[in-house]
C-alpha cells in the first residue's frame, strides 16, 4: 500500500542530496517545489541533472522554484501552500567552532519553524535528512544502531550538536501528530558542488592531500541514500529513524579509493597526534589573519581520528535494500568528477 501525493516540496534542493532527490522525484512525474536561496546556484542543479540524463530540461523544468530561507518562517508557510509531502535535507554543513550560532540558529531554528509550518499547513508527511553525527555511542568495537542514546558531552562537534537538536525537533514534531520518518546517512559519497560537503573529498585528493588518518566511519552512496528516502516516504514508515551506511571503512582506505579513481598519489604520511595538533593550530592562525573559514578545526580532527562502525541492519530489515558497495560509488564519483575537470567545472 502506498501513499499518492500531490505536491512535493524539497528543502536543501541545490546541495549533493536535494539535487539527487530532485532529479529521482522528477523520474517519477511528481508535482514539485523547491525552496532556494537568492545566493543559491541553480545552474548546480542542471549540472548535476546532466551527470545522469542526456536532456535535464524537461526534468528541471517540472521544478517550481521558490526563494526561502528555512529561518524565516512566514515565506517557509507560503512555500507550503498546497504541499502534503516535505523532504528537509537543507542544513548549513560547517565544522567551524566560530559557526556554532549560525549552525543552530540555521539548522535547529529552521527545522523547528519547518516542523512547526507543517504542522500548521497539516503537512501529511515529512523526511528529515539527519546523520550519524546525531547518533549515540557504542563500546568499542561494537556497531551504534538506532537506539543508542546520544551522550552530551564537550567531544561532540557544533554540527552534531545542532543536527541532534534538529531531529528533537522532528521528534517534538511526531509528538505532536506530524508523520515523519528520519535518516541518518553517514559520510556520502557522489557527485555534488566540489568545493563544500562530502564531495570535497575528490577534491581535496585532486589537489595532493597527503596526510590520512587511521579514523574509520560510514560511508553510503547518494543514489542509495535517496532512493531510501523516497521508499521510506511513499511506504508506510513513520515515527522512526533509520541509518544509512554501506560501509565502515578508514579514511586510509577510502582515500587510497580516490587516488586510485583519479589516478593521483595517495595520502602517504599518517597524521600523528602531533602533525594534527600543529595542523589545526596553524590552520586557525592562518585564519585568523585572511578571515577565510578554517580548512583545519579540532572538531575536523576529532572526527577524523574516531573510530565509529554503524550498523545498518534495521534499513535492510525494513526496505531490503543492496547498498552499492564504496569502491563502486567511489569510481562512479570519481568518473562524473573527472567529467567536471574536461569540461572546465571544477
Ligand atoms: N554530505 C554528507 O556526507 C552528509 C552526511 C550525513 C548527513 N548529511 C545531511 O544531509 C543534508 C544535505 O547535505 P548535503 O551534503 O546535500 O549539503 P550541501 O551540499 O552543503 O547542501 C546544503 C543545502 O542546504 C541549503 N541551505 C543551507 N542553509 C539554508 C537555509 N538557511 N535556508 C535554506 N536552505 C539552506 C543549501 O542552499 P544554498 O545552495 O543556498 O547554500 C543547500 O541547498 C544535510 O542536512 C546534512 O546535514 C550530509
Amino acid at each position: 500500500m502506498f501513499y499518492i501525493y500531490s505536491m512535493i516540496l524539497v528543502t536543501g534542493s541545490t546541495g549533493l542530496v536535494g539535487t539527487h532527490l530532485l532529479l529521482e522525484l522528477a523520474k517519477k512525474h511528481h508535482k514539485i517545489r523547491a525552496i532556494h536561496r537568492a545566493s543559491s546556484n541553480l545552474q548546480a542543479v542542471l549540472d548535476t541533472f546532466a551527470l545522469y540524463v542526456d536532456d535535464p530540461l524537461p526534468y528541471y523544468d517540472k521544478i517550481e522554484w521558490i526563494e526561502a530561507d528555512i529561518t524565516d518562517f512566514e515565506t517557509l508557510l507560503q512555500a507550503l501552500d498546497g504541499v502534503d509531502q516535505v523532504y528537509h535535507t537543507a542544513a548549513f554543513v560547517s565544522f567551524d567552532p566560530r559557526d556554532r550560532h549560525a549552525l543552530i540558529r540555521s539548522n535547529v531554528g529552521g527545522t523547528a519553524n519547518l516542523v512547526n509550518a507543517c504542522l500548521e499547513k497539516k503537512v501529511k508527511k515529512l523526511c528529515y535528512v539527519s546523520s550519524t553525527a546525531a547518533l549515540g555511542n557504542a563500546p568499542p568495537g561494537m556497531q551504534i544502531t538506532e537506539d543508542m542514546m546520544w551522550p552530551h558531552s564537550k567531544n561532540r562537534s557544533a554540527y552534531s550538536v545542532s543536527k541532534y537538536q534538529s531531529e528533537m525537533e522532528i521528534w517534538r514534531g511526531i509528538a505532536e501528530g506530524l508523520q515523519a520518518v528520519i535518516v541518518n546517512p553517514s559520510i556520502i559519497i557522489g557527485p555534488g558542488d566540489w568545493k563544500r560537503s562530502s564531495s570535497y573529498l575528490f577534491s581535496a585528493v585532486w589537489k595532493g592531500m597527503k596526510f590520512y588518518t587511521e579514523g574509520v566511519t560510514g560511508y553510503v552512496d547518494i543514489r542509495d541514500v535517496v532512493h531510501a528516502m523516497i521508499y521510506l516516504m511513499d511506504g508506510h514508515f513513520s515515527s522512526e529513524r533509520y541509518t544509512l551506511s554501506a560501509e565502515n571503512l578508514s579514511y586510509r582506505q577510502v582515500l587510497e579509493m580516490i587516488a586510485s579513481a583519479l589516478d593521483r598519489p595517495p595520502p602517504r604520511i599518517r597524521a600523528t597526534p602531533f602533525l594534527i595538533a600543529l595542523a589545526w593550530r596553524m590552520s586557525w592562525l592562518i585564519s585568523k589573519f585572511n578571515g577565510k573559514p578554517r580548512s583545519i578545526t579540532r572538531d575536523t580532527v576529532k572526527s577524523s581520528k574516531r573510530k565509529v562502525l554503524f550498523s545498518n541492519e534495521k534499513i535492510r530489515q525494513a526496505v531490503g535494500i543492496d547498498f552499492i558497495p564504496v569502491k563502486q560509488s567511489v569510481q562512479d564519483t570519481a568518473n562524473h568528477f573527472l567529467n567536471h575537470v574536461r569540461t572546465g567545472k571544477v
